[in-house]
C-alpha cells in the first residue's frame, strides 16, 4: 500500500487548479484541503476534488491533516507564506518565482533551514524532455567549450490579462514584468543548461501595455565560464512566438522550440569531417510546428511536468533528499533578473556575486 503524503494549497486562482490536476495524478499524493481570500475559488476548486474549502490558511493548518503545502498565491506573497507553512511544520512548495525580493529570499533560505523542512521552487521546464536531454548531453561534455547561449521569449500577454489581477505588472507583488513573471522559466534552463551567470548589461522598458514593470527586455550576459549569451523577452509580442533557447559549443550545438528539442548536431555523432564552413543536417528535428503552448495563453500549459516537479518533492520527502529545485537553486533565476533590472536602472555593467 502506498503512504500517500497529504497536501494542501494556497491560492486557486488559475495555476491552482493544476497543482490540484497533478497532485491528483500522483498515486503516493492525496489532495486534502484548498484555500483562497476568495471564498468562491477556495469553493469551486474544492468541489472538484471533494477536499474541504478555507479562506484562510491558519485556519486549515489548525483543523487539517498535513504533509506538504503548495503556494499558489501572488509572487510578492510566497516567501510569507512558504515561511509560515515551513514554521507551522509542513514541506512546502513555492510556485515561481521563488521570491521578489532578496530579503525574502534570504529569509525563506534561514527558516527553511531552521526548520529542516523541504523547500521547492516550480520550474516545471527543467523537467521538459528537451531540457533534461541537453543538460546530460552538457554533463558529457558534448558540446565541447561552450560559446553562447540564448533565450528568446516574444510573448503576447493582452491588457485584459495585466488588469485580470490587481498584483499582475506591479512591483510589490508581481515583482517585474515580462523577465520575473513570464521569462523566468527560459532564464532558469538557460542558467541551469550554461552554468552561472557572471555579468549582465540590459535595457528595458513598458512599451505596449498600461503597466508598472516591463514588457520588453534585452540583456547581454556573461557566463561564469566565459561564454557569452541573450535574454531577449517581451509580451508585446502579437499573438506570441516561438519560445527559443539555444546552446552553443565548439562540438555540437542544441535548440529547444516551446519546450521540445527542435535542433541538435554534436561533432560525436558525424561520420565525416565537417567542412570549413560548417553546415550538416540536424539530427532531430521537428517541433517547430508544435502550437507555442503558453505563448499566447497563460493556462495552456500542461500539467505533467508540475506532477513531475512534485513528484520529485515526495521523492525528496521520502528519502530525506533535496528537490532538484531548492530554495538555494531556485534563487539563480531570481539574481539575474535582478541584476537586469539593476542594469537598466543604473546603464552598467552588474556583476553577480
Ligand atoms: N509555473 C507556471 O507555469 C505558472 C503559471 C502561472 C502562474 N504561476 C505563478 O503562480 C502564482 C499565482 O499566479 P496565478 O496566475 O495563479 O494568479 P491568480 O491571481 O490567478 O491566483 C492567485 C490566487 O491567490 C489568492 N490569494 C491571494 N492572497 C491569498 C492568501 N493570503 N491566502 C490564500 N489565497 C490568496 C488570490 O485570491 C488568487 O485567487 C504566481 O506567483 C505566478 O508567477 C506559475
Amino acid at each position: 500500500m502506498v503512504d500517500k503524503l497529504r497536501f494542501a494549497i494556497v491560492g486557486c486562482g488559475v495555476i491552482g487548479p493544476l497543482h490540484a490536476e497533478a497532485i491528483a495524478s500522483l498515486p503516493d499524493a492525496e489532495l486534502v484541503a484548498v484555500t483562497d481570500v476568495d471564498q468562491e475559488k477556495a469553493q469551486k476548486l474544492a468541489e472538484k476534488y471533494h477536499v474541504k474549502a478555507y479562506s484562510n490558511f491558519q485556519d486549515m493548518f489548525a483543523a487539517e491533516k498535513l504533509d506538504v503545502i503548495d503556494i499558489c498565491t501572488p509572487s510578492g506573497m510566497h516567501g510569507e507564506h512558504a515561511c509560515a507553512a515551513m514554521r507551522a511544520g509542513y514541506h512546502t512548495i513555492v510556485e515561481k518565482p521563488m521570491e521578489i525580493t532578496r530579503q525574502r529570499l534570504d529569509e525563506m533560505l534561514q527558516v527553511q533551514r531552521e526548520t529542516g523542512r523541504k523547500l521547492a521552487v516550480i520550474s516545471q521546464h527543467r523537467f521538459d524532455e528537451g531540457a533534461v536531454t541537453v543538460h546530460r548531453l552538457l554533463q558529457e561534455g558534448a558540446f565541447g567549450r561552450l560559446v553562447l547561449g540564448n533565450a528568446a521569449i516574444p510573448w503576447w500577454r493582452s491588457q485584459k490579462y495585466y488588469d485580470s489581477g490587481a498584483w499582475r505588472g506591479t512591483w510589490e507583488l508581481d515583482g517585474g514584468g515580462v523577465l520575473m513573471n513570464q521569462s523566468i522559466h527560459s532564464i532558469d534552463v538557460l542558467q541551469w543548461l550554461m552554468g552561472p551567470v557572471k555579468s549582465i548589461y540590459a535595457y528595458t522598458d513598458t512599451l505596449v501595455h498600461r503597466m508598472e514593470t516591463e514588457d520588453v527586455a534585452a540583456a547581454v550576459l556573461r557566463f561564469a565560464n566565459g561564454a557569452v549569451g541573450t535574454i531577449s523577452a517581451t509580451t508585446g509580442a502579437y499573438p506570441g512566438a516561438t519560445t527559443r533557447i539555444e546552446i552553443f559549443g565548439d562540438k555540437g550545438s542544441a535548440i529547444i522550440e516551446n519546450d521540445q528539442l527542435a535542433y541538435i548536431h554534436l561533432s560525436r555523432d558525424d561520420t565525416e569531417e565537417i567542412g570549413a564552413y560548417g553546415g550538416g543536417a540536424a539530427v532531430k528535428k521537428g517541433a517547430a510546428e508544435k502550437a507555442a503552448a503558453g505563448a499566447a495563453d497563460p493556462a495552456a500549459i500542461q500539467s505533467n511536468t508540475h506532477a513531475m516537479q512534485i513528484a520529485d518533492m515526495i521523492r525528496a520527502i521520502k528519502e530525506d533528499g533535496t528537490p532538484l529545485v531548492d530554495g538555494t537553486t531556485a534563487r539563480h533565476p531570481v539574481e539575474i533578473i535582478l541584476g537586469i533590472y539593476e542594469s537598466a536602472r543604473t546603464q552598467k555593467e552588474v556583476i553577480l556575486s
